[in-house]
C-alpha cells in the first residue's frame, strides 16, 4: 500500500539524565536517517519526540539528586533538546509530557476509555512504605531476585539476569525510601484488561505484521503465546498526570499509559505552531504510523500502546516499529549509573564538528539484529579508513582535478567507452538498492551501499588515471572528470540521510541545491561548464592521542565511580564477634558452573575438615578452570542456605576491585587446608 503521509515517532527519552550513544543508535540516528530518506522522496512526514518527564524515573533521579523533580525535568529537557539539535536530528518538534496540551491529551485518552467502560477498577495489595506514607512503585523496592540471588533486583526486573518480576517475587523486598521492609496495603487501580485483547493482537501482529523485524515479532509472538493479563494503567505517586475521576486522588497515569500519548499531543503541539490539521497524522488510514525504539519498549508500544489505541476506536495503529537492540561500551553494558557510558553532549563539546562522523559509526554499528559494541578504536578506524579515505578522499580528487585541469568548471563528457559504462550503469542501480534497504529498516546495508558508490568513484579515477592522460587527451579527462563529478553529486543525495552535515558542505562544493531522491541515479545532475565552488575538507584524520583521551575519560570515570561505591565502615564490633567466624583456608577441588545463573559457581572445598559444597558469585570472573586448585579463604561456620536448591555450607572470601572485578583472598605461603585465619 502506498500511504499518503507518514507519522514517524521516536521513544520519548526519559529526562532524568543526558542522551548517550546507546539511546542514539537504537533510536534517534535510525530514526532521523529514515526520516530524512522520507523528506527527500518528497513524502509528507511528520517527525516527533519530546521528553518524558514524568514517572518514578525523575522522582527517583531527583530523591538522588537532592532537588525537586522539576529540577531535573528542567535540566535535562533542555540539555537532550539542545544536544539532538547539534547533532543534526530533525525533529519537526520536540515536546515534553510536562506540557498542558500532553495533560489534556492524556487526561482525555483516559476518559474516553473509562467512558466507554474499558477498564476494569480492582483493589489490590501492594506494597506500601509505612515510613513514609506512600504505596512503592516496583522501581522502588529492592530485594534478591528469586532467579539468581542477586540482592539488588528492583521490583520490574533483575537487573543481573534479565528476569521480569513482580514485587511479591522478591526475597527479602526493602523500600528503596526508608531501607525497610514494605507492608501490604489495599489500594484501588484502574486495569487496562489485556487479556481481551490477545485474539486481536494475534490478527494485527502476528497474522498481519509477519514483515516485523524478527526480534520484534519474536518478542510479541513470546508475549502473546504466554498469555496477556490485566494491567493497571495507574499508579500510586505524586509526580504525574491526575487521574481524572472523581474520589482518584493520589492517583496518577501509568508514565507507560501517558507517554505514547505524548507523540500525539506533540503532534497537536506542532500543527497549532504549524496552522496544520493533527488529526490526518493520526486518524487518517492513509498514514503511515512507524515507532522508532529499543528494545525495552518493545511490549510499550506493539502491545499496550495498540490496545489503547483500539480500545480509543479512531486511531490508526502503528504499521512498524523497527526496534534495534542495545548498544555496548568497549565491552561492557553502557550504564547510567556507572557513568559508563559516551554521552552526547560530551561528545559534541569534545569533539567539535564531527557530528556525522558519529552519525556514521553509529549507523555502521548499529545493534540492528543483536546486540553490539562500540570502542574508540572502531570510530577512529571507521573515521579514517572509511570517511576520510573513501568518501572524503573521492571527494576531493575529483574537486581538486577539475580545479587543476578545469579552472573548477564541470568539463562536458565526450565519447564513452566501456569502463564508463560500466560506472554508469551501476550507478543508475545504486538508488533502488539503497531505497529497498531503507524500506526494510536495514540502514547498516544501505550505509555500505552509500559507501559503495564512493568506492567505485575511487576505483573509477584509478582505474582511468586522468592525470597521465591531461597532456595528449584533455577530452578524456574532461569526460572523467564529468563522470568522476556526476558520481559525488549522485554522494549528495544518497549520503544525505547518514551525513547531512557533510552533505551540505559537499553541496556548497558543487554549487547545487534541491535535489531529491528521484534525481538520483542519473549522470546529468551537473552540466557542463557549471562552476564549482573551492574544495574543502569533508573529513579529517582522528590522531591516535584523541581516542586514548575517550578511552582515559572512561576507565577514569569508571575508577571514580568505584571509588565513590567504598562501602561505609560498618557498625563496631567486639572481639568475641570477631573470634565467632571459623576462617580458614581451604583449596578448591571441583568447579562447575550453577544452571541458569550467570553469577554463581558451585565449587567443591577441602577446608582440612571435610569436603564441602559452597556456592559463590564469582562465574563472571572466573571460570570452573580457573579455580580448581585455587587455595581459597572460607568462612566454616555460616549455617548453610539454600541457593538456586542447592545447599552452600559456608562461604568464599573474596576482595573488590576498583573496576568491579573479584580476587581470591589468599596466603602468601602455600598453607594446609584447615590453617586458620585469625
Ligand atoms: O524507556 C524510556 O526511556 C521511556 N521514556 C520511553 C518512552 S517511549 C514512549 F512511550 F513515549
Ligand atoms: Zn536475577
Amino acid at each position: 500500500m502506498t500511504f499518503q503521509r507518514h507519522t514517524v515517532a521516536a521513544a520519548l527519552p526519559y529526562a532524568n539524565g543526558p542522551v548517550h550513544i546507546g539511546h542514539l543508535a537504537g533510536v534517534y540516528v535510525p530514526a532521523d536517517i529514515y526520516v530524512r530518506y522520507l523528506r527527500l522522496q518528497g513524502k509528507d512526514v511528520l517527525f516527533v519526540c519530546g521528553s518524558d518527564e514524568l514517572g518514578v524515573p525523575i522522582t527517583l533521579r531527583a530523591k538522588k539528586e537532592g532537588v525537586t523533580p522539576q529540577h531535573i525535568v528542567d535540566k535535562y529537557h533542555t540539555m537532550i533538546d539542545q544536544s539532538f539539535k547539534e547533532l543534526g536530528i530533525s525533529f519537526d518538534h520536540y515536546s515534553r509530557t510536562s506540557s498542558p496540551v500532553h495533560w489534556e491529551t492524556a487526561s482525555g485518552f483516559f476518559k474516553t476509555l473509562y467512558d466507554k467502560g474499558i477498564f476494569i477498577e480492582e483493589v489490590s495489595k501492594q506494597y506500601y512504605d509505612e515510613e513514609n506514607q506512600q504505596f512503592l512503585a516496583d522501581r522502588y523496592i529492592q530485594g534478591t531476585c528469586p532467579n539468581c540471588e542477586y540482592e539488588s533486583a528492583y521490583g520490574d526486573q533483575c537487573e543481573n539476569c534479565g528476569t521480569s518480576l513482580s514485587p511479591s517475587d522478591l526475597i527479602n523486598p526493602k523500600s528503596m525510601l526508608s531501607g525497610q521492609p514494605p507492608v501490604l496495603k489495599e489500594t484501588r487501580h484502574w486495569y487496562l484488561p489485556m487479556d481481551k485483547y490477545e485474539n486481536w493482537l494475534r490478527e494485527y501482529i502476528l497474522d498481519g505484521h509477519k514483515e516485523w523485524k524478527a526480534n520484534v515479532y519474536g518478542q510479541c509472538k513470546s508475549w502473546i503465546d504466554q498469555g496477556l493479563k490485566p494491567r493497571a494503567m495507574t499508579r500510586d505517586l505524586d509526580w504525574g498526570v491526575p487521574v481524572p475521576l472523581e474520589n482518584a486522588e493520589g492517583k496518577v497515569l501509568y508514565v507507560w499509559f501517558d507517554a505514547p500519548i505524548g507523540y500525539i499531543s506533540a503532534t497537536k503541539e506542532w500543527a497549532a505552531m504549524n496552522q496544520k490539521d493533527w488529526e490526518p497524522y493520526w486518524k487518517d488510514e492513509n498514514t503511515r504510523l512507524i515507532h522508532f525504539i529499543g528494545k525495552d519498549n518493545i511490549v510499550f508500544h506493539c502491545i499496550i500502546f495498540p490496545v489503547v489505541l483500539k480500545a480509543h476506536g479512531s486511531y490508526i495503529l502503528p504499521d512498524n516499529v523497527p526496534a534495534n537492540e542495545f548498544l555496548n561500551l568497549e565491552g561492557d553494558k553502557i550504564s547510567t549509573s556507572r557513568n559508563w557510558a559516551v554521552w552526547l553532549h560530551e561528545y559534541l563539546e569534545d569533539l567539535p564538528g564531527k557530528e556525522d562522523v558519529l552519525r556514521y559509526v553509529l549507523c555502521a554499528n548499529a545493534p540492528e539484529t543483536k546486540d553490539n559494541d562500540f570502542t574508540w578504536k572502531d570510530f577512529q578506524a571507521r573515521n579514517n579508513n572509511e570517511l576520510v579515505a573513501i568518501f572524503g578522499n573521492f571527494v576531493n580528487r575529483v574537486m581538486v582535478l577539475t580545479h587543476k585541469y578545469f579552472e573548477g568548471k564541470v568539463p562536458p563528457a565526450g565519447r564513452l567507452y566501456d569502463l564508463d559504462h560500466k560506472v554508469l550503469t551501476k550507478l543508475s542501480e545504486f538508488p533502488g538498492q539503497i531505497a529497498k534497504s531503507f524500506e526494510a529498516f536495514r540502514f547498516r546495508e544501505a550505509l555500505t551501499l552509500m559507501m559503495d558508490v564512493a568506492r567505485m568513484g575511487n576505483k573509477y579515477l584509478a582505474d582511468s588515471e586522468p592525470w597521465k592522460l591531461i597532456k595528449d587527451d584533455p577530452d578524456r579527462v574532461g569526460t572523467i572528470l564529468n563522470i568522476s563529478l556526476q558520481i559525488a553529486a549522485n554522494l549528495n543525495v544518497l549520503a544525505n540521510p547518514f551525513l547531512p552535515k557533510t552533505c551540505m558542505k559537499l553541496q556548497n562544493m558543487l554549487q547545487m541545491e534541491g535535489l531529491q531522491w528521484q534525481d538520483a541515479g542519473s549522470a546529468e545532475l551537473l552540466t557542463p561548464g557549471h562552476q564549482l565552488d573551492k574544495a574543502v575538507l569533508l573529513f579529517e584524520k582522528i590522531e591516535d592521542q584523541l581516542v586514548e583521551r575517550q578511552v582515559e575519560k572512561l576507565r577514569t570515570s569508571k575508577i571514580e565511580n568505584a571509588v565513590m561505591d567504598v562501602a561505609e565502615l560498618k557498625e563496631e564490633i567486639i572481639f568475641d564477634d570477631f573470634m565467632k567466624m571459623d576462617i580458614r583456608i581451604g583449596k578448591v577441588v571441583e568447579a562447575e558452573k550453577v544452571p541458569k545463573s550467570k553469577k554463581l559457581l558451585k565449587l567443591l572445598v577441602d577446608t582440612g575438615l571435610d569436603q564441602r559444597t559452597i556456592v559463590s558469585g564469582i562465574a563472571q570472573h572466573y571460570s570452573p578452570e580457573e579455580v580448581v586448585g585455587q587455595q581459597v579463604t572460607v568462612l566454616l561456620n555460616l549455617a548453610p542456605r539454600k541457593i538456586m536448591g542447592i545447599e552452600s555450607n559456608g562461604m568464599i572470601l573474596m576482595a573488590e576491585h576498583a573496576d568491579g572485578s573479584f580476587a581470591f583472598l589468599q596466603p602468601d605461603k602455600e598453607i594446609y587446608p584447615g590453617g586458620e585465619v585469625s
